[in-house]
């Protein structure tokens, strides 16, 4: 199945949770609107969706007919970059390491207007290449009036690549998933966030029943929410999770009523 294939924009446009990831899109569109235009999604754990969260929010901004280019900024297991079949291709680490025009490491895909940079290829350490201080030149080349970037990235409970990250960003939309929360860790992990000067500008509720109650939905990060959600069944995402049976899969997005920005 391929990519474009999973994509719920495109192969369910009318549903629920196309529905929310335009409700995210409209969230954002508020910074965009003030010229923000590079997003991070983020998470505490593994397998929460930012991958496919940062997919299809993409195609959300490609449809506002606006270039997005999607980064796989999971230098670790870069999902993307496979799923794109972009994994050989240079990419985000050749740049960070040997620097270069990163215009040259931005690909077409099947979809329009959505580009995508690959993770890359380099020996070195994803800290260290990080560590270089490259990032902010290389989003900040592919960033303009009519295009945004969305940057997926690991886990931050596995490194802190994501938190490196985030400085060169507009702000974070952190995705959570009502399987993995723990409470505490996911306080933790917006704490750093933001002492890492990284807003939170939205969160996803992924995989979770709304009309369940779930841990995630209006609490737990020490701010409220006004939040929109929708539901669905997930139809093209359901195969490859472990209890596809089981749930009714859907996507929410809370949306930070906190508007530092
Ligand atoms: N809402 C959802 N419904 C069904 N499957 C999902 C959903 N969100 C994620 N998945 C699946 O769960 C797995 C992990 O998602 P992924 O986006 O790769 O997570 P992460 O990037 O946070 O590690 C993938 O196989 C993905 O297709
Ligand atoms: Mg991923």
């Amino acid at each position: 199945m391929s990519i474009v294939d999973r994509l719920i924009l495109l192969t369910e446009p009318n549903s629920n949770v196309a529905e929310s990831y335009r409700s995210l899109r409209a969230a954002l569109s508020r910074s965009l609107a003030k010229g923000k235009r590079k997003f991070l999604i983020v998470s505490s754990w593994g397998g929460e969706g930012k991958s496919m969260v940062s997919a299809n929010l993409a195609v959300a901004f490609s449809q506002l007919l606006m270039d997005v280019v999607l980064i796989d900024g999971d230098l670790r297991r870069p999902t993307l970059s496979r799923v794109f079949e972009r994994e050989e291709l240079p990419g985000l680490m050749d740049l960070l390491e040997n620097g270069g025009d990163p215009a040259k490491c931005v690909y077409e895909t099947p979809v329009e207007r959505l580009f995508v940079m690959p993770a890359g290829h380099s020996k070195q350490n994803p800290g260290n290449l990080l560590g270089k201080g490259k990032l902010p030149g290389v989003l900040d080349a592919i960033t303009g009036e009519d295009c945004c970037v969305v940057l997926d990235t690991s886990p931050l409970s596995a490194c802190s690549d994501a938190l490196l990250m985030g400085a060169a960003t507009d702000g974070a939309v952190m995705v959570v998933s009502p399987e993995k929360w723990q409470g505490e860790a996911e306080a933790h992990f917006t704490q750093d966030l933001e002492d890492h000067g990284i807003d939170v500008l939205g969160v996803v509720l992924n995989n979770a029943d709304p009309r369940e109650k779930t841990p995630g939905a209006g609490y737990g990060y020490g701010y409220g929410y006004g939040y929109g959600y929708g539901y669905g069944y997930g139809q093209g995402y359901g195969q490859e999770h472990k209890e596809p049976k089981k749930k009714k899969f859907s996507i929410s997005n809370l949306l930070s009523s906190k508007k530092k920005n």
